[in-house]
């Protein structure tokens, strides 16, 4: 099997998941728990959606490992693992904000951030119906429109960042979006980690950066950004991560890259 069969797995898989997370906000929303911090919660709809994919994707694919952001990891026996975020943007589906978006992604290889080599990807936006898509080499979309990373004129770029759940980190945060204002025409803060980086991938965001993102948050999201001709990296060398995750077209994101830290 290969990489246009694991999109086409995980575009069906995000596509029913989408419409089950919809399904559960319309009918209401209680948090389940909170993790990390108190600000960190899991909704009911967070782990019934997970376990979906999980069903789905142990049917299609029994020999692949998971990582997902609910339930314990599952180490395959194929050398693909599908790195599964259920609900990107978990406070925003608490709140009744509709930009919340499911992500899966195929990976080869040892299933770390930097390790892994990300074959295809789905994440999907259910509320208003946007399907972001890629596979290694074959390009990425948003439906039947083939997506490009912007270039950035001299108004500035539309930069988008997020703050995690840990308020220890917030100072250093803020201290990162000063330096990082010199580029910036405007600075968005979606609240979805998932869609930010489906955005860069769309042109609709020239860059996008993060301190402490999962696996899951990045996995699909950073497929559709190298595909549409953009760069993901973490800080000066590395790879994408918890430490840092940068996003853009090469030129704004060596750029970036040079502001992260003072
Ligand atoms: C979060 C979102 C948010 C980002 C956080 C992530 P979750 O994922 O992507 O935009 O700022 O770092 O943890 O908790 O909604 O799946
Ligand atoms: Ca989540």
């Amino acid at each position: 099997m290969d990489a246009e069969q694991w999109e086409q797995i995980a575009v069906d898989i995000a596509r029913e998941a989408g419409a089950l997370a919809r399904r559960r906000r319309a009918e209401g929303v209680a948090v389940a728990a909170t993790k990390s911090s108190l600000a960190d919660i899991v909704t009911e709809a967070d782990r019934e959606v997970e376990q979906l994919i999980r069903d789905r994707l142990a049917e299609a694919r029994p020999d692949d490992g998971f990582l997902g952001e609910e339930s314990d990891p599952r180490v395959g026996t194929s050398g693909v693992t599908w790195v599964v975020d259920p609900i990107d943007g978990t406070v925003n589906y608490a709140y009744g904000i509709p930009h919340y978006a499911v992500s899966i992604a195929a990976v080869t290889g040892e299933p770390v951030p930097g390790a892994w080599e990300a074959q295809a990807a789905a994440v999907y936006s259910p509320v208003i119906d946007e399907l972001f898509h890629a596979r290694r080499g074959g390009g990425a979309w948003l439906g039947e429109r083939r997506l490009e990373v912007s270039r950035v004129t001299d108004a500035g770029a539309l930069l988008a960042t997020g703050f995690g759940y840990d308020p220890a980190t917030h100072d250093g945060d803020l201290a990162r979006v000063r330096r990082m204002m010199v580029l910036a025409r405007d600075l968005r803060r979606g609240g979805a980690a998932a869609l930010d980086l489906a955005y860069v991938a769309a042109g609709r965001l020239d860059g996008y950066f993060e301190r402490g993102l999962k696996p899951w948050d990045h996995a699909a999201g950073a497929l559709l950004v190298t595909e549409a001709g953009g760069v993901v990296g973490g800080r000066p060398g590395g790879a994408p991560g918890p430490e840092m995750t940068v996003a853009a077209g090469a030129a704004l994101f060596a750029r970036m890259q040079d502001l992260l830290d003072e």
